[in-house]
């Protein structure tokens, strides 16, 4: 079943299945950008949005992006706060939001599905004002390695969707190669790291400041 698909089947039990990889999102979204400052918002892949309530905590603006219509529209329902605008895009092709929009672009769990990381770096490097900050949270690849994808149950069985592995270097090459300088990187766990791999794997890497060309 392609992704599109999936998550439109996925949609109606999203935010309350369980589900250990979504919650521990929250807390690394949540640590992590707490400690920054941020008006314009880029979320992709935003979903149910999940985290796009939080987000509109600290932001004046904030555009949700997604091709899930099932997922926007449970997004919408939940979050009718003017401030935040949801639209219907693929990652893959051109996001139809303007250049230098956003002060921070995020995107959780949702980079498993692309195949390709080059052309999100560089889309995100054009929607961001310079020095814009780019957060990523997603399943680590340690626990891709051992075989987790995303899942859920449907009446007929497990459905898996369609992922792709990439490796922390292919996160920090693309970044580097697309105009970024990381700012940090973190693992996030169940409980204590003594005792299992990480579950999660975050950046943030900031956009740096344009070189001007005579
Ligand atoms: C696991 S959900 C994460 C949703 C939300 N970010 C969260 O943390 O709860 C992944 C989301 O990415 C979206 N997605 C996956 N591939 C996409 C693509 N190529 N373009 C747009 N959205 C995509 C799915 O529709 C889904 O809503």
């Amino acid at each position: 079943m392609n992704i599109e698909k999936a998550y439109n089947i996925w949609a109606n039990q999203y935010d309350t299945n369980d589900n250990k990889t979504r919650d521990l999102d929250v807390k690394a979204t949540v640590e992590t950008l707490s400690k920054y400052t941020f008006d314009s918002v880029l979320e992709l892949g935003c979903g149910t949005g999940k985290n796009t309530e939080w987000l509109l905590t600290k932001a004046k603006h904030l555009i949700g992006l997604d091709f899930s219509e099932e997922m926007l529209s449970i997004a919408k329902k939940k979050i009718t706060d003017p401030r935040a605008e949801f639209k219907r895009a693929d990652l893959n092709e051109k996001w139809g939001v303007e250049n230098q929009f956003a002060d921070l672009v995020t995107s959780s769990l949702t980079l498993e599905h692309i195949a390709y990381l080059d052309p999100i770096f560089n889309q995100a490097q054009l929607k961001l004002k310079n020095n814009g900050l780019f957060f990523i949270s997603e399943l680590h690849p340690f626990k891709q390695y051992a075989g987790s994808k995303a899942r859920y149950e449907t009446d007929s069985g497990t459905e898996e969707l369609e992922v792709y592995t990439h490796h922390i270097s292919d996160y920090i090459g693309s970044a580097e190669n697309n105009g970024f300088e990381l700012l940090g990187i973190n693992e996030w766990f169940d409980t204590t790291p003594e005792k299992e791999i990480p579950r999660l794997i975050s950046f943030v890497f900031k956009k740096k400041k344009q070189q001007k060309t005579n």
